[in-house]
């Protein structure tokens, strides 16, 4: 290519290609599950999106402007244009290469070993106890051995196939009977099952791992907390932002191995928080907290129901606000809600919340989101549920709005939210700058709830009936 050429078709060709580049990473990005969201709430993102885009549309056209008209330009004009479409060529390719390789989680590699952790399952065995599943990760490929069961009673199972994920389904539990297990030769684990009448369960949202402002400390002192035998916990729930940037396998592996403190022999059940599924974030969410084999009876690994007895959880898939309430999730709760009995004891939970005082944040208003509390609150009205759980706000607090109990517990180790500008009509107790848990107590009609700082001290308690 002579110098002619050259200096016509080269910088035409880096401008329209960094174009293409952009236009690529920003059709992928919204391809993705938690994008709308994250454009639609986020002003800081929403802005560098606009940006970019803005940025790629002014290349295309600068790039094809150049090659249209460099017959018509001067020598001087032609150095000035061909230098300003190379010069800002290099940041139009390497900006959305990177942005790719580091969102798609590219950089950071594959989970690698994570410890033991008890899974619960959306199924019943024949004595009404969900069943449970313990799954772990291995770095290489690897057949294991599982052996569970009773005193009397082991059963051996074995993987057919080499592996990286592991799951091996415990069924048929039986209420208040105590269990072991144990992988290949490793450590003995030990977890006893629950009644169907009475139920203690540790809530908490928003650990934030692998954010470095979190506070993994009172994050690690809270599990230990529900995992010490005499406390007597059932269960786990954690309800979104388990992690920071959900598409780094390096913060799941991280989050997994800490958690295990409680969740080898706590059993565990998550929900999706919009830092878990941000962008190629949600298949780690899907591949490690949520497997299909846990999933069997609502067919979806984002929103399900968990039963024990007449105590029924309802699983949302709330991120952002309410991008992620589809049509088919808001069929699937009210067909749940429908069929549960009027008396049994309905609790739902997720990550995103409704009613709620707080600040405005990046150019959003976070309390009393309107947007979630429109489509969902009258359903929780009409059909009698007890209480609905969420985190996304970093805070803890306790709200109460036509029947309906709110909690909020966004304080598991994130960085605090800034100090509530607005009080919701709804709120009852509010404490910023706390970090800690809900202690859940269900004994047939009564439910009492403890707010919990991570020392363990009680905050704030309410009794609810049925
Ligand atoms: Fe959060
Ligand atoms: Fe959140």
């Amino acid at each position: 290519m002579n110098t002619f050429k050259a200096k016509k078709f080269v910088p035409s060709i880096l401008a329209i290609l960094a174009a293409i580049c952009i236009t690529i990473f920003i059709i992928w990005a919204f391809s993705l599950h938690g994008t709308g969201g994250l454009f639609h709430v986020n002003g800081l993102f929403r802005l560098l999106f606009q940006i970019l885009g803005c940025f790629g549309i002014a290349l295309a056209i600068m790039g094809t402007g150049y090659l249209l008209f460099y017959s018509r330009l001067k020598r001087s004009a032609i150095n000035i244009l061909a230098a300003l479409l190379i010069t800002c060529s290099v940041p139009g390719l390497l900006v959305p290469t990177f942005a790719y390789l580091y969102t798609s989680g590219s950089f950071s590699g594959g989970i690698g070993d994570t410890s033991p952790q008890l899974l619960i399952s959306d199924k019943c065995g024949c004595y009404g106890i969900p069943d449970l599943a313990l799954t772990f990760n291995s770095a290489q490929a690897s057949y294991n051995t599982l052996v569970w069961g009773t005193a009397e009673n082991l059963v051996t199972i074995r993987e057919d196939k080499a592996l990286r994920q592991h799951i091996f389904i415990m069924s048929d539990l039986e209420p208040l009977t105590n269990y072991s297990y144990r992988v290949n030769d490793g450590i003995v684990y030990n977890f006893t099952t629950p009644s169907d009448t009475s139920l203690r369960i540790a809530i908490g949202s928003d650990a934030h791992f692998g954010a470095g402002d979190n506070r993994m400390d009172l994050t690690t002192a809270m599990l230990q907390i529900i995992a010490e035998p005499n406390n007597k916990f059932d269960y786990m729930f954690m309800l979104g932002d388990l992690i920071e940037y959900g598409f780094n396998a390096n913060q799941w592996a991280e989050a997994f191995n800490t958690v295990s403190l409680t969740s080898s022999s706590i059993p565990i059940r998550y929900a999706l928080g919009n830092h878990d599924s941000i962008f190629a974030g949600l298949n780690n969410y899907k591949n490690f907290a949520s497997p299909k084999e846990i999933n069997t009876v609502s067919g979806s690994q984002l929103w399900y129901r968990i039963d024990i007895g007449s105590i029924h959880f309802l699983f949302l898939d709330i991120e952002w606000s309410a991008e992620s309430y589809t049509a088919a999730q808001a069929a699937w709760l009210e067909s749940q809600l429908q069929e549960i009995p009027r008396n049994d004891w309905k609790i739902v939970l997720g990550h995103g919340y409704y009613f709620s005082s707080g600040a405005t944040q990046t150019c959003r208003d976070w309390f009393d989101n309107l947007e979630t509390i429109t489509p969902l609150t009258p359903l929780f009205e009409k059909y009698g549920v007890d209480l609905v759980f969420s985190g996304h706000n970093h805070h803890m607090e306790l709200l109460q709005n036509n029947g309906v109990t709110y909690v909020i517990c966004g304080a598991f180790g994130g960085a605090h939210d800034h100090i509530r500008t607005y009080t919701s009509p709804t709120s009852l107790w509010y404490q910023q700058a706390q970090y800690g848990f809900v202690d859940v107590n269900i004994d047939s009609h009564q439910c009492s709830l403890f707010f919990r700082d991570s020392d363990n001290l009680i905050l704030n308690t309410i009794t609810i009936w049925k």
